[in-house]
């Protein structure tokens, strides 16, 4: 039947009207938006659980999304019921967009210049000493590893490796610290519960998991302002951490950021980095542990780029081996963690390439895994295959010189190049893009590079390769996703 309001995009066929799309969405959402989008197209609306989301596929609906004009499109009304009670009040989506910008800016000089790796002064030399910390804590860790060799949970322990590594560079000594404690560790887990799926369709509901959710949040909060005033107190200024930054910048109109802003800043930053990076460094090892040429060709860059297998690490050789790198964005091809991203509709847009106008209210939703997985943008899709972006197949580049559609994120001091018009954004596009890219890679390839040279490793005989669980907000593999592993000696 033809619709009756051909401004509107399909819906997506429903038997109940609240729950709509929500199980067959939730058993699987990839498969559920790629069924979806061979029946209507890349735009079509689903309803879940009472919202109506309007999904936008393809390298145009990421750029419809991501692009999207503050005015009208909201990521805060998208997601600060979820993110308020666990970052806390006053930053991020609980902020304006206008001092939201602000704090991102000011979290960058240690973030984005790892990505220049060309800026003179004190936050690169902050930079080049992270390798070799990221090496030290890794070995640490490496170390509780039975001789004897055996099992390895991978989730468990790159989420380890992940947060101790993070929370040194990034952080400081005192909240470093504070995380190997077990109490500290068990706020931190708290409120990362907090995170949900079920807390994103229906905040706040008075349940056990969210009462603990708020009182980590507020005794992790004391716990950082304490850091702070302590550092203030005693003049403890020379640190290169994320902290200091925050504790000497000031807003716009000059004045200070609280310590309640730092405190929730620091809250918000650990937890951007912690599963995205942690179910990232999983994947990329457990398709090593499935294909052993890679683990010696990996091995031959290093021994290529330094000489020898004891050589360290450093910013600088890291940056020579391409097939390291290519392992990581090969990794958050097919895995990326954040698979959808939100925005809440503030006033009707039209999506001129389509003819579709979204009225207020709705939500739009970029995926762009279905892109990665899509083969009109990648050839043998569903390979992992890192050799490919060394082919050039980047599953943008047709698409850029077609239309010159680059986003440039001014963040003060340096700009940040990325088209929303691309089939392949891992760490989204635009003005909510991810300040932490550089510091992901770093720390992701530091690790796998201590881990190849440390062990000789594949998938148990018998357990079948993981596959994608989507019951949390950040995708990861399901359990048990576990190698085999021998030290080398
Ligand atoms: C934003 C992915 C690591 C901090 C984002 C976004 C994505 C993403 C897709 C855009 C979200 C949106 O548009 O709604 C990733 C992945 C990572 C990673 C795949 C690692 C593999 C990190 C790290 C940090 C971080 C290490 C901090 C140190 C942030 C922040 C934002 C962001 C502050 C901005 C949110 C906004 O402006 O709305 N990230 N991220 N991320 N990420 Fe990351």
């Amino acid at each position: 039947l033809p619709r009756k309001n051909t401004s509107l995009p399909p819906v997506v066929f429903h038997w109940i009207p609240f729950i709509g799309n929500a199980v067959a969405f939730g058993i699987n959402p990839v498969n559920f938006l790629q069924e979806c989008q061979k029946k209507h197209g890349d735009v079509f609306t689903c309803i879940l659980l009472g919202k109506r989301i309007t999904v936008c596929l393809g390298p145009d609906g990421h750029d419809f999304v991501f692009n999207g004009n503050v005015k009208n499109v909201s990521a805060a009304e998208a997601y600060k019921h979820l993110t308020t009670p666990v970052f806390g009040k006053d930053v991020v989506y609980d902020a304006s967009v206008t001092t939201f910008m602000e704090q991102k800016k000011y979290d960058v000089p240690l973030i984005c210049v790892y990505v220049e790796f060309v800026k003179a002064g004190l936050t690169t030399e902050s930079f080049r000493l992270y390798v070799p910390m990221i090496v030290e804590d890794v070995l640490k860790y490496c170390q509780r590893f039975p001789m004897t060799g055996g099992r390895l949970n991978l989730g468990e322990c790159m989420a380890e490796m992940i947060i101790i590594t993070a929370s040194r560079c990034l952080m400081g000594k005192e909240v470093s610290a504070a995380l190997n404690e077990g109490e500290t560790a068990v706020l931190y887990r708290h409120l990362e519960q907090g995170i949900s799926p079920i807390n994103f369709m229906i905040p706040n509901l008075p349940i056990e998991v969210n009462r603990k959710r708020d009182a980590s949040q507020v005794k992790l909060t004391a716990l950082f302002a304490g850091i702070v005033k302590r550092r203030r107190e005693s003049e403890d200024n020379l640190n290169q951490d994320v902290v200091q930054t925050l504790m000497e910048q000031t807003y716009k109109d000059g004045s200070p950021l609280p310590d309640h802003h730092i405190a929730h800043l620091m809250i918000a930053l650990l937890f951007g980095g912690q599963h995205t990076s942690a179910t990232t460094s999983t994947w990329a090892i457990i398709h090593l542990a499935q294909d052993q040429q890679l683990i010696k060709a990996l091995r031959q860059e290093q021994l290529e780029v330094l000489g020898s297998l004891f050589e360290p690490l450093t910013l600088d050789t890291l940056k020579d081996m391409p097939l390291l790198d290519n392992i990581v964005r090969e990794s958050l091809r097919l895995h990326p963690p954040t698979f959808q991203v939100l925005r809440k509709i503030l006033q009707p847009v039209a999506f001129d390439k389509t003819g579709y106008v979204i009225p207020v209210g709705h939500h739009i939703c970029a995926a762009p895994m279905v892109s990665h997985l899509d083969e009109r943008y990648f050839k043998d899709a569903l390979r992992f295959d890192p050799y490919r972006w060394m082919r050039g197949e980047d599953g943008s580049a047709e698409l850029e010189s077609e239309v010159g559609a680059d986003t440039t994120t001014d963040y003060g001091f340096g700009t940040v190049t990325t088209s929303a018009r691309s089939a392949y954004l891992p760490f989204g596009a635009g003005r909510h893009r991810c300040i932490g890219e550089q510091f992901a890679y770093v720390q992701l390839k530091t690790i796998i590079a201590i881990f190849v040279r440390l062990f000789d490793f594949e998938l148990p005989q018998g357990t079948i390769f993981p596959e994608s669980d989507f019951t949390s907000m950040v995708v990861h593999a399901t359990d048990p996703c576990e190698i085999q592993f021998t030290w080398r000696k």
